[in-house]
């Protein structure tokens, strides 16, 4: 194959190799039920009829007071939405439904253990648990309006009622994923000064059953150290009535939530008015290096933007089943399991577990069960599901009409699997790229109107108007090379600062390209993602990955997601990660760490194999100065390949500290092969 022809770059620019992939376009079918079909959209969101399109999104929410202004910039670019205007989040998800649809299941919940059963939780029960857990939290734990409350606990219907409950009384919450440590959460107990930690005493894993109760004690001591007191605990018990811990309770301090529930029953807690700028909740960045960033989301800007997402993108109606298989503990589950489903009346499904376990067909037969029509995952699950057993879905009757990926650009490869194998070439496909920042989504594109292009994210979502700038500040309006992306304008979704450290919101996310610091203009005021991307022809956005994961060989910027994304033509690759390694002519060289699927052995034919497969893709500029195979990658909880790690690897550097991560035993055995190859 022949060099595919490139722009020329600067330095500042950065090159792309990759091909133009062929358009998907969504059925008859789905076009005919879906929530929006007329490309007006976009003009009605243009930058012209901003910001007040916007108020087509806060008008899907209950108000008990209007706003007086759509949009406040007197302290730009901490924005205020909707300013003025008073409702509740609770009230906006839960009792607005109970005139229609009190007997509709608001959360099916699936416990991990096939044996046990799935709860079904109709939307008059749900109202009952959050009244009276909120009665809880405002008489036995003495919470009020304001105070922060952090939540550590793992995927259980009972997360979604605590966040709901904190919600009715104005409590901002801050859930910590499960997954983390004692210490992670300590970190967000301290930097939120929460009073109150709410937990759970156990919950299955792969089949274990995991003991979460030791995660409280070490938090509370480790917060202390730290300056802050927790003065109560409230456990829940994943089997109401039994203690599923060895670790005891602490007098005086630990309390079991079902016990002093019973005080509580047939409460019912008025819900709080909060002010549309008043914050809902906290959700922590689980950046690698530095102080977690505690992103502060609002209330009415927020939930708007977050059910307009799900109505629009999501094209969720009432009557769908919707399962999003991420965690509650991430950005995605908080805008996409919990507030965007339940404020439209979905039924909404949380899977206690992991998605392989006991088998490779265990999500497909929870899509069977409970005829899921819209499911929502990451690319590192698809991959993983494709590894394991790519032709399991055809054993399971389920249809999709609608399917999600987030949180990482998806390789074509993989997005054709996921499509055909998955969707079984029914279901159309979101490629939805956002940040715990954003609150909801960027770019992606609407599915009842624009086709889908492998590996793209497409156009900013209506409303959303992205622009690329080179390094030196200088906007790149030719298409074919890549920047960083911003958003040129603000939206009701985004968060509103750091909490408790504007200068360094404004120092990460603002100052790079902002074009005047005492502005109250928000044009003046273009967001930094920190992504890498490229726009194409049609106006798509590609994500390259973060900018600095961008690597410079021979003064031509790569982004790593066009070579790993190469690297999976190669029918044996299920993962491939990219890093930069020093050279003393080019200045940086890939190297390429990928694992196989099952059935395939390491072999250094492989390796050239594969090598080849990225220089045919892309051109020699991209060969990798050595190809590894490895039995797994270094990943975040969430499921995010470490490049730190790699590359402190490949340079031989220092790994620092890889207890956080899902898997920290393979990094020892990575380092071993590269010991034993030099
Ligand atoms: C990446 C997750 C490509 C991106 C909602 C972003 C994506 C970071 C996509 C935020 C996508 C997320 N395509 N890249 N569809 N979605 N990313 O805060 O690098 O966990 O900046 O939010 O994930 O991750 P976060």
């Amino acid at each position: 194959m022949s060099e595919r022809k490139v722009e020329e770059t600067t330095e500042a620019q950065i090159a792309v190799h990759w091909q133009e992939e062929k358009y998907y376009y969504p059925s008859s079918k789905f076009i005919g039920q879906a929530n929006v079909t007329d490309p007006a959209i976009y003009e009605r969101f243009s930058l012209d009829n901003f910001p007040d399109c916007y108020t087509e999104f806060a008008e899907m929410l209950t108000w008990y007071k209007y706003w007086d202004e759509v949009l406040d910039t007197s302290d730009a670019p901490c924005f205020k939405w909707f300013k003025g205007g008073k409702l509740n989040a609770s009230y906006n998800c839960i009792d607005r439904h109970l005139e229609k649809n009190k007997n509709k299941t608001a959360i099916h919940f699936v416990p991990e253990l096939e044996e046990e059963k799935i709860e079904h939780i109709t939307y008059q029960e749900l109202y009952v648990r959050v009244n009276e857990f909120a009665a809880l939290l405002r008489d036995f734990a003495g919470l009020k309006r304001g105070d922060r409350v952090t939540i550590h606990m793992p995927m259980t219907a009972e997360l979604a009622i605590t966040m709901l409950a904190c919600a009715r009384i104005g409590v901002i919450h801050s859930v910590v994923f499960g997954g983390f440590s004692a210490s992670a959460s300590a970190d967000r107990i301290v930097d939120s000064n929460s009073r109150v930690l709410i937990a759970m005493d156990a919950y299955s894993r792969a089949g274990k059953q995991l003991n979460h109760k030791i995660n409280t004690d070490d938090a509370v001591k480790i917060a202390k150290e730290g300056g802050q007191i927790v003065e109560k605990v409230l456990i829940w018990q994943r089997y109401p009535g039994k203690y599923s811990s060895e670790t005891p309770m602490v007098e005086g301090r630990d309390y079991f939530v079902n016990e002093v529930l019973k005080d509580y029953y047939g409460s019912r807690v008025e819900p709080e008015q909060m002010l549309s700028e008043d914050p809902l909740f906290l959700m922590y960045t689980s950046g690698t290096t530095g102080k977690p960033k505690g992103c502060q989301h609002s209330t009415g800007g927020y939930l708007s933007y977050v059910t307009a997402m799900s109505k629009y993108i999501q094209d969720i109606h009432p009557e769908d089943v919707y399962w999003c298989m991420a965690d509650i503990g991430w950005i995605t589950g908080h805008s996409f399991i919990v507030y965007g489903p339940l404020a439209l009346c979905a039924s909404t499904v949380i899977y206690e577990g992991v998605p392989t376990y006991p088998d490779a067909g265990r999500s497909w037969r929870i899509a069977q069960e409970l005829d899921v029509n819209i499911f929502h995952t990451a690319p590192t699950a698809i991959r993983a599901l494709r590894k394991v057993g790519p032709d399991e879905p055809a054993k399971y009757n389920y249809h999709f009409k609608h399917m999600t990926t987030v949180g990482e650009p998806i390789e074509p490869e993989v997005w054709r699997w996921y499509e055909s194998a998955v969707g079984k070439g029914e279901a159309i496909i979101v490629d939805t790229w956002w940040q715990t920042e954003n609150g909801g989504f960027l770019c992606s594109t609407v599915p009842g109107i624009k086709p889908m292009k492998p590996g793209s994210a497409g156009p900013g979502v209506p409303g959303i108007h992205p622009v690329i700038y080179d390094d030196e500040g200088n906007e790149i309006t030719k298409p074919g090379i890549a920047g960083n992306i911003c958003i040129q304008n603000p939206w009701p979704g985004m968060f509103q600062t750091i909490w408790g450290d504007r200068d360094r919101f404004v120092d990460t996310y603002f100052a790079r390209y902002c074009k005047n610091p005492e502005s109250k203009d928000w044009r003046d005021w273009p967001y930094l993602a920190g992504d890498a991307a490229v726009r194409s022809e049609d106006g798509y956005y590609r994500i390259l990955g973060r900018i600095d994961d961008v690597i410079n060989v021979s003064g031509h910027r790569l982004g790593t997601k066009e070579i790993e994304s190469a690297a999976l033509v190669a029918d044996e690759v299920a993962e491939a990660a990219v890093v930069p390694v020093a050279h003393e002519i080019k200045g940086k060289e890939p190297d390429l760490y990928v694992s196989l699927k099952p059935g395939f052995e390491a072999s250094d034919d492989l390796a050239k194999k594969i090598s080849d497969v990225v220089c045919d893709q892309i051109g020699k500029i991209a060969k990798p100065r050595k190809v590894w195979i490895v039995p797994d990658m270094p990943k975040t909880r969430s499921g995010k390949i470490m490049r730190r790690v790699l590359g402190a690897i490949s340079n031989k550097g220092d790994v620092g500290n890889v207890m956080t991560l899902a898997n920290p035993e393979i990094v020892e055995e990575i380092q071993e092969m590269e010991r034993n190859s030099s």
